[in-house]
This record gives structure tokens, C-alpha cells and sequence, in this order.
């Protein structure tokens, strides 16, 4: 008898898209393990409007003009000004090797609206991922604080338990940019996924799997294409060499359990506010570490510590392998 296939993961998937967002709702939207139901985006990497167009780009550019993308949050959920990473993921939060076009239009609702929206259609059933700042999923929480009886659960690509981190000597970008609504994230009483740095530092992509995808349709050529300048940036920030973090692709390819961490036990954690040098650590409680982390009362942060890096060989050939860009050609031949 054929074993019966797991149904695909019902999304959301709420992102601050430059560059490994692209890459992560491209495989969101080709992956048959996962239904994206709707993309959210959120400013971080970029100012919203441009996160919003690059949502749009990739849905359609995947072929997939059927998911909704609705706008989400401007800035910070305490109302301080926004701090982009346009240094990491280009101008156009494309590598500057986007044609910038606008493309389709976001629903009428904010991201957040739109999460509670899906998470009541389909009880149980769907996991909010969210690779950006958390501002969308804490406004959420707050327009709806029985959100956690209603989603599968939410995986977010931020954090860091043993790593470093890469803003500050102990904060990531996402929780670093809005600790305040990541900390709403972490306290509430759903089933937490922490794909941290601890993983995705060790997940990287070269300049021979951008080959890989130069060779394939439109879509892998434009996605290589935007990877050029984030090697650069990982080559001087972090590795002395070109490599890049796929980062965001992790929480999505977690989430739908098509990458099943080797490690990842489930402990209380909290994020640290206020004003000091360690504002936005994500504090992890592995205490447990060498006795294979017994129960912890109350915890309910599962924190993945461990995943196969062969991942990058994965994402790269189910990109490689989708084809032509839905999205016509401008003049140049880009999409
Ligand atoms: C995270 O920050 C952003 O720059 C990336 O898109 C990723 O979500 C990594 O710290
Ligand atoms: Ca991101």
C-alpha cells in the first residue's frame, strides 16, 4: 500500500522582501509541500512600499497572481523611525538588479487583518511564517489575542540562541529592528518556531549555485542576478569570501517540514528590552544542553539549533528548474 502524502502546509508567509525573501516565497509559491494562502509584507530590509512591490514581483514572477499580497506595517510597533538594511539587499532591496516595475496591486486590509483573516478561515490550520520584523503578527495579536487557538503555529526566520549576532554582538536584524513586537511574539501562548542564526549562518549559497540558476528559465537567471550584490555584502561582512546566508528560505522550508531539523528542543525563551547593549537578544534557556533537554514547564519555543545544510542544493534546484518569469520581459530581457 502507497503511503499516504502529508497535505501541504497552509502559509502565510509575512516578509520584508530583499533579497532571501525573494528566495523564500519563490519557494513558498513553487513547493508542492506548501499552500501559500497569502504573502504579507512588512517594512525591515526596505521601506514598505518597495517590500510590498518586491512581494508582488515574486508571486507573479512565480506565476502565482492567485496569492494575495496585502501591505503591512510602516515601521516599528512603539512608533520609532525605521532602520533599513539597504546596504545589505541593494537600493531596490532586488541586489539593485531589479527592474523596479510595478507589478499587480496588494489587496485592500493590512497584513495583519489578513493573517487573522486566513487563521479563522481554515482553524488549526495555518502557520504564520515571518522572516521580517514581527510587527505585523504582534498588531495581529493585538487586534485578535485568540490569533494563537486559531493558527497551526508560527515559524519566524530571527534570533539567535548560541550564535552571534549580526547587528549587534548579540541581536539579529529581525528581532533587533522591533524587539518590543517580538517579545509579544515570544510571550504569547502558541507554538513558537525559532529558525535562528544559529542555522541559517550555516546555511550558504556560492557563486556555483548561482551558475546553477543562471542556467535554468527566466526566474532562476533574475534570481541569481539579485544574489550577486548579497555575496558581496556576506564576503565583507561575515565570511572573507562570496558566500551568502539563505536566511528567510529556512523558516519556510521548516515550517512545511520539508527540512526537518536534526536539533531543536522546545525551552522557555524571552527577548530583552529596554535600552541597553543587549537590547533584542533573543535568550534561550539550553540549559538542558547535556541532558538531551528535559521537559521545561511553560515552554513552548522550539528552537532549532540544528538542520542539514544540503538545503542550498535544494531550494536551488526547485528555483533553477521553475521555468520563464510570468511576468513579461521589459526591453533588456529582464523580468
Ligand atoms: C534577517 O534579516 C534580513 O536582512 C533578512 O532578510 C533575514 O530575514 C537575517 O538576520
Ligand atoms: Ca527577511
Amino acid at each position: 500500500m502507497q503511503e499516504e502524502r502529508a497535505k501541504p502546509q497552509k502559509m502565510v508567509l509575512d516578509c520584508d522582501t530583499g533579497v532571501d525573501d525573494t528566495l523564500a516565497i519563490l519557494y513558498a509559491a513553487l513547493h508542492p509541500d506548501v499552500e501559500l494562502l497569502a504573502v504579507g509584507s512588512v517594512w525591515g530590509n526596505v521601506d514598505i512600499a518597495t517590500a510590498t512591490r518586491n512581494c508582488l514581483h515574486t508571486v507573479h514572477m512565480a506565476g502565482r497572481a492567485d496569492v494575495p499580497v496585502a501591505r503591512g506595517a510602516a515601521g516599528p510597533l512603539i512608533g520609532t523611525p525605521p532602520v533599513y538594511a539597504y546596504h545589505v539587499h541593494g537600493d531596490d532591496g532586488q541586489g539593485n538588479a531589479g527592474t523596479g516595475r510595478g507589478v499587480g496591486a496588494a489587496i485592500a486590509g493590512t497584513a495583519a487583518e489578513q493573517m487573522i483573516r486566513l487563521a479563522r478561515a481554515h482553524p488549526g490550520e495555518v502557520e504564520i511564517v515571518a522572516v521580517g520584523p514581527l510587527t505585523n503578527v504582534a498588531l495581529a495579536l493585538g487586534l485578535c489575542p485568540e490569533l494563537p487557538e486559531l493558527v497551526h503555529g508560527v515559524t519566524i526566520m530571527g534570533g539567535a540562541a548560541l550564535a552571534p549576532g549580526n547587528v549587534t554582538e548579540v541581536a539579529e536584524a529581525n528581532i533587533w529592528c522591533d524587539p518590543e513586537a517580538a517579545a509579544a511574539v515570544f510571550n504569547a501562548p502558541w507554538r513558537l518556531t525559532m529558525v535562528g542564526l544559529d542555522v541559517t549562518m550555516r546555511t550558504t549559497l556560492d557563486d556555483g549555485h548561482r551558475a546553477r540558476l543562471a542556467a535554468g528559465g527566466t526566474i532562476g537567471q533574475y534570481t541569481s542576478r539579485i544574489l550577486d550584490h548579497y555575496l558581496d555584502y556576506f564576503a565583507a561582512a561575515s565570511f572573507g569570501e562570496r558566500r551568502s546566508c539563505l536566511h528567510d528560505a529556512l523558516a519556510v522550508a521548516v515550517a512545511a517540514r520539508t527540512l526537518v531539523p536534526s536539533s531543536a528542543p522546545t525551552v522557555n525563551a524571552f527577548v530583552v528590552l529596554g535600552d541597553g547593549p543587549t537590547r533584542g537578544q533573543t535568550v534561550c534557556d539550553l540549559r538542558g544542553m547535556y541532558m538531551g533537554y528535559p521537559h521545561q514547564d511553560g515552554a513552548h519555543c522550539r528552537v532549532v539549533l540544528e538542520t542539514d545544510p544540503h538545503f542550498a542544493d535544494e531550494i536551488v534546484a526547485l528555483i533553477a528548474a521553475a521555468g520563464d518569469s510570468a511576468v513579461p520581459l521589459n526591453k533588456e530581457g529582464r523580468t
